[in-house]
């Protein structure tokens, strides 16, 4: 189902519906019309006006996560959800900031919004220690949620019932997605394990080594049990661009001794893995999930960004979105756009008259998957009009995955 695409009314408000038609509750790019070239939020040197599009006073966004081990909560191979607080720069923070949006059916509103496939992950990957998960998801909607700048009802117009919300836990999903920290961990030798001890400064540097800056641990006794990783924002939280950043300060943990004790249960199955990052090669056997007919393909960054789409060509772009028709073939799908069929060449994905044999594809947890694997790359990330080839797997400078988005 495809509501109708939200309206967003900044004070730098225009109407970029048509631009949105076709993209669903869980695409969020280009949803707002803030600008993404200002100050990030924590970072300005002078007052922002416009809260649409300048997050404050929650400007210091941390995504944590959980590693409960128990009881075990959540996939074997996987951490998960905790949240996104929006903490003040100086780490104080607001909580429960609008009673009028405590919200109490939050599976209801995201299944129909269109956003069922996101209900689905978020039953897996979104989990209390105890109690249901619609309570918990409530908490963290109403505690934290409420308290965006960006996603305040005078942002944000939209006939569809609960849309902040809706926008909250798409851009939270997607940012976790990135955030493979069982994955981070496990590239670095660090494995769940009954018997074995790390420093902290071991896990520290092998999830910095993936992400690029230092999270913070949390401990519970000696076990590993929440990682928050730090982030400002460029523009709305609906669609802005997280910045990360070193963690203000530590966690918890002591430096050494440190536990990270397996989960009983069982590992999620490959094809929802959130390990379809750009860097984790994702092999499946069958990963062909179920596909829209008519689709845009939106570039994810490694920074967990959406950013610009696929045009017709298959080139990458901020520009616009192509319309990609989907056609299931056997073992996947082919791609065609209005230029003609899609293909991989000589590791270059285009689409066009040339193509005379279109490419299979399978799709990952809604990611675009070439031969088993949902890795590709660039050699730069564009903005303004500039068209970038897309390359499969990660020989080029930047690192993408791309997402089917109906
Ligand atoms: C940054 O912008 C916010 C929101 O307008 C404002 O409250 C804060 O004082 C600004 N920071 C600086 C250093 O000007
Ligand atoms: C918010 O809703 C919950 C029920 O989900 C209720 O227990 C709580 O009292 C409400 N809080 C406020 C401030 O409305
Ligand atoms: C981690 O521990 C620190 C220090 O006790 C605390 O301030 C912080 O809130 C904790 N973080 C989480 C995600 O619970
Ligand atoms: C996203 O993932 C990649 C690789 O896994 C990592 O290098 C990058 O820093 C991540 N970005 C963010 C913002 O988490």
């Amino acid at each position: 189902m495809l509501p109708t695409p939200a309206i967003l009314l900044g004070l730098s408000a225009v109407t970029v519906a048509s631009a949105r038609a076709g993209l669903d509750a869980q695409s969020i790019f280009s949803y707002t019309s803030c600008p993404i070239s200002g100050p990030a939020s924590c970072q300005n040197t002078t007052a922002q006006a416009n809260l649409c599009c300048f997050e404050a006073p929650g400007g210091q966004l941390l995504h944590t996560q959980f590693w409960d081990f128990n009881p075990s909560v959540g996939p074997s191979n996987s951490w998960t959800i905790h949240g996104l607080w929006p903490d003040h720069c100086d780490g104080e923070f607001d909580s429960r900031c609008d009673p009028s949006r405590n919200y109490t059916n939050i599976a209801s509103i995201l299944s129909n919004g269109g956003a069922s496939d996101l209900l689905n992950f978020m039953h897996t990957y979104w989990k209390p220690d105890r109690g249901s998960d619609e309570d918990f998801w409530q908490h963290e909607w109403f505690k934290h949620g409420t308290c965006l700048s960006t996603l305040k009802p005078a942002c944000i117009s939209s006939p569809i019932e609960g849309q902040d919300a809706i926008y909250y836990f798409t851009r939270v999903v997607n940012l976790f997605k990135n955030l493979t920290t069982y994955n981070f961990l496990e590239e670095a030798g660090i494995h769940p394990s009954s018997t074995k001890t790390y420093t902290l400064d071991q896990i520290t540097t092998a999830v910095k080594h993936k992400w690029g800056f230092t999270p913070a641990l949390n401990c519970t006794g000696k076990s590993l049990n929440q990682i928050s990783y730090y982030y400002n924002l460029k523009g709305s939280i609906i669609d802005g661009e997280l910045v990360a950043i070193d963690a203000p300060k530590a966690g918890n943990c002591h430096s050494t001794g440190l536990r990270y004790p397996p989960k009983r249960g069982l590992p999620a199955p490959t094809a929802t893995t959130p390990g379809a990052t750009t860097r984790t090669t994702v092999t499946t056997t069958s990963t062909s999930t179920s596909v829209p007919i008519k689709a845009n393909i939106v570039a994810i960054t490694a920074s967990g960004t959406q950013t610009g789409c696929l045009l017709t060509a298959g080139k990458w772009s901020t520009q616009a979105c192509a319309t990609y028709t989907i056609k299931t073939a056997s073992d996947g799908f082919t791609l065609t756009t209005s230029k003609g069929l899609c293909e991989v060449s000589g590791g270059t994905f285009s689409c066009g008259s040339h193509v005379t044999s279109a490419t299979i594809f399978t799709s990952t947890a809604g990611l675009l998957t070439y031969k088993g694997s949902t890795a590709f790359t660039s050699d730069s990330v564009p903005s303004g009009t500039a068209q970038v080839t897309v390359f499969t797997g990660s020989s080029h400078a930047q690192d993408i995955t791309l997402s089917i988005s109906a």
